[in-house]
């Protein structure tokens, strides 16, 4: 068999196009370590979100690219690097790479269970999550995720917050006594607490630290904002009309905040009877309108499942207790998208890690 070049291989790999960016390896410099012996090769490739999906596309890609030029077989070594947000030298988490919010004008569309789920997924597709519940009024973290407990702090000065399915928590609900109790929050020390869920837990190094906000008006997002730099929002609407009104205010409210919207979620989009019937019982529509008013990308769609309710009440939610069932699939496929938007974002403003091109990619993509 003829000796098969390095460069040849190298020159053929190069062409492979990253979907997050449409650019080629080459010009991004994302591939690095080609060598070959025999009919084996290896690459390792530099990609900006974990998402499976992405593997598997640019995989086969490169694989069909080698066999061009001759190869048998292609080892790809995955090296995933998470873009990371401005963090200015007064930032207390510089080592949060990024900062997302799940909100909606309105309360019950399902924003906690959406964090959740996102978080979960992200944390399966092995990167590094943490999730805040800003929830001060109705804190859902500790149910969802079947977790109490009161977080210590080993140096007397950071919390350490509580841990479960590999995911950093943080709740209000994990500080008081008495979970069913009310608290009382007068805005002052609202906004204490929630700067310090940002400033005095110990997250340690993440690569999502998504907040589960409570709804309604801008006070606790501003709070937030004022602490860390804000990667973006995830607004969470469902498809009816009357809830719409409320979405829309949510997304104003972030326009006049200054903060990104990253995508929109419409959960309980439809309902799928068991001979496989598919309902609309709330109407259609609602998510990509809001996502037209945003002017960002409906990242996908979650249809009504009994499990998603059972699970989330039982504290393993839908994506962990059941990822095959089509609202977990929904949630899998909304992280991917929102992770691959999260790193156009970052590139096309010139910033991230190792930013491959400072002029950026040339138009946002979403897979699916
Ligand atoms: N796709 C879904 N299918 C079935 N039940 C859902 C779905 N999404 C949310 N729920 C249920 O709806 C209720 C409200 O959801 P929640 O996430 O608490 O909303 P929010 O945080 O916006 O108030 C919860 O009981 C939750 O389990
Ligand atoms: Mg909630």
């Amino acid at each position: 068999m003829a000796e098969i070049s390095r460069e040849k291989l190298v020159q053929a790999l190069s062409t492979a196009v990253d979907p997050t960016f449409e650019k080629s390896l080459g010009d991004l410099g994302t591939l690095s370590d080609v060598s070959i012996e025999g009919g084996r090769a290896r690459a390792k490739v530099r990609v900006s979100t974990p998402s499976d999906q992405l593997k598997r596309t640019l995989g086969e890609a490169l694989e069909a690219l080698a066999k061009e030029v001759g190869v048998e077989s292609l080892d790809i070594e995955w090296d995933v690097q998470i873009p990371t947000r401005e963090a200015t030298s007064e930032d207390p988490i510089p080592d949060v790479k990024n900062v997302v919010l799940v909100m909606s004008g309105k309360g019950g569309v399902g924003k906690s269970t959406t964090a959740a789920n996102l978080a979960l997924a992200l944390r399966r597709q092995g990167t590094r999550v943490g999730l805040l519940d800003a929830d001060i009024y109705g804190p859902s973290v500790p149910t969802m995720l079947g977790i109490q407990g009161h977080p210590m702090s080993k140096d007397g000065k950071r919390i350490q917050p509580l841990e479960r399915f590999g995911i950093k928590l943080m709740s209000i609900g994990f500080l008081l006594e008495d979970p069913t109790q009310a608290i009382v929050w007068r805005g002052p020390m609202l906004h204490g607490a929630l700067q310090q869920f940002i400033a005095d837990v110990d997250w340690g190094p993440l690569d999502y630290l998504v907040v589960d906000m409570p709804p309604g008006t801008g006070d606790v997002a501003l709070s937030i904002a004022q602490k860390a730099k804000i990667t973006g929002v995830v607004m969470v609407t469902t498809p009816q009309e009357v809830a719409l009104q409320d979405v829309y205010k949510g997304v104003s409210m972030c326009k006049k905040l200054n903060l990104p919207i990253l995508g929109v979620v419409e959960n309980m989009s439809y309902f799928v009877d068991p001979t496989g019937q598919r309902h609309e019982l709330f109407g259609a529509g609602g998510g990509q309108k809001v996502a037209e008013f945003a002017g960002a990308p409906l990242l996908g769609q979650v249809p009504i499942e009994t499990a998603v309710r059972e699970w989330g009440d039982k504290g393993t939610p839908v994506v962990q207790a059941a990822p095959r069932s089509a609202s977990a699939e929904a949630f899998t496929s909304i992280a991917e998208s929102l992770a691959e938007r999260i790193a156009a974002v970052h590139f096309a403003r010139g910033g991230g890690e190792k930013a491959p091109d400072p002029s950026g990619p040339k138009r946002l993509r979403i897979l699916r």
